[in-house]
């Protein structure tokens, strides 16, 4: 019902658009037309906000525009009109100074017009930048979330170079770590991130939060295939932002393995993101649905593997497609039964 609801609104929202805009489909008319450079001219491309959202949406609309412009030669613009886009813009100019310095122009947009092009509707699904062919300056796609890894594949050392942490934050990281978990932290201890994602994902019927029936064996399968290959100490680090559920998480006593809280060091978004990035050494995402988790897996530094939960939404939702949105080298892991397993095919889905 509540699915139905959302949908309802993002179609009087576009119909809405529509009415002011005058759309310029795909292919429209005027298709000879291409994009930037070939006559010398800087031309730009951005999408719709409806809600600039929180740190992983923001970081998916930077790559996916990105990766997109990078293939019509288009820089990345953002409405500076928009309060929440100029309080965001604050919080990368001092965190992620890459993204403000050199990914993204912020532009007045009453002093331009802009072109709209139907591109990228379905949330997370990949569509061919290709077939954009506008001549127009000021290009807006009409997708608002943009969350597919294939817009900027190819592309991935430019991005994790953008989103690269202010070294202030990871510096304070080290400190808040060496105070609060002191002499746990060695070179030689492997770090497992375990992501996981409650609160708001609780009340959105299609979101799949994380559950202790997959998170439990997921950890535990997990586990062993590290501790299996010579690895004898690992931190379990569980990322969450429910601490009661994450306190009833799987915590069996081993030899060499300790469980940590993030929730305990009560850091901001970007400070656990930057403090994943560069001290995570496999991740595990228990609610794949994550952006954040998602940006936490995709920018972490060290070589270990990424495993996921293989089931994205609880029923099928229009415009999702996992193999668009997650990685082909990342693990899946189908968890269901109560026995998790790295699958090649498809988690089945219960009824
Ligand atoms: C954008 O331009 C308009 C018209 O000149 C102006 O009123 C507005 O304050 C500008 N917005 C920003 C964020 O500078
Ligand atoms: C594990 O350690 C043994 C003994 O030191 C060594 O022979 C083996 O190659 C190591 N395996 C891996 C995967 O590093």
């Amino acid at each position: 019902m509540r699915a139905q609801f959302l949908i309802l609104i993002e179609v009087i929202i576009l119909l809405t658009y529509w009415s002011y805009t005058g759309f310029y489909i795909l292919n429209d008319i005027d298709n000879h037309d291409d994009n930037g450079g070939s006559d010398g001219t800087l031309r730009f491309i951005t999408c719709r906000f409806d809600h600039f959202s929180g740190l992983g949406n923001q970081l998916f609309r930077i790559a996916s525009l990105y990766g997109i412009g990078q293939k019509l030669r288009r820089k990345v613009y953002f409405n500076s009109n928009l309060p929440t886009v100029r309080k965001a813009f604050l919080n990368f100019e001092q965190n992620f100074p890459n993204i403000a310095n050199d990914a993204v122009t912020l532009v007045n947009t009453s002093l331009i017009t802009e072109k709209v092009v139907l591109f990228g509707m379905n949330d997370r699904q990949y569509d061919n930048p290709m077939l954009i062919v506008k001549k127009t300056k000021y290009l807006k796609i009409a997708g608002n979330y943009i969350q597919s890894y294939k817009y900027f594949d190819g592309y991935q050392s430019d991005i994790k170079r953008i989103f690269t942490c202010q070294s202030t934050v990871t510096l304070d990281k080290r400190y808040v770590l060496d105070f609060h978990w002191r002499n746990e932290w060695h070179k030689k201890t492997h770090n497992l991130c375990v992501h996981t994602r409650r609160g708001d994902f609780l009340g959105i019927p299609f979101f799949r939060a994380s559950s202790k029936q997959f998170t439990d064996p997921a950890v535990k399968t997990v586990l062993q295939t590290i501790t299996s290959s010579n690895q004898s100490k690992v931190n379990v680090i569980y990322f969450g932002d429910d601490p009661q559920f994450v306190n009833g998480l799987y915590r069996s006593p081993q030899k060499g393995v300790k469980y940590f809280d993030m929730h305990k060091l009560q850091l901001t978004d970007v400070e656990e993101l930057c403090f994943g990035i560069q001290n995570c050494d496999t991740v595990l995402l228990t609610a794949t649905g994550s952006t954040f988790g998602w940006w936490l897996a995709y920018l972490h530094k060290k070589d270990g593997n990424v495993y996921y939960d293989g089931i994205l939404s609880n029923y099928k939702v229009h415009g999702w497609n996992i193999n668009d949105y997650v990685p082909s080298n990342w693990h899946r892991i189908c968890a269901d039964s109560g026995i998790a397993q790295v699958s090649h095919v498809p988690c089945p889905m219960r009824a």
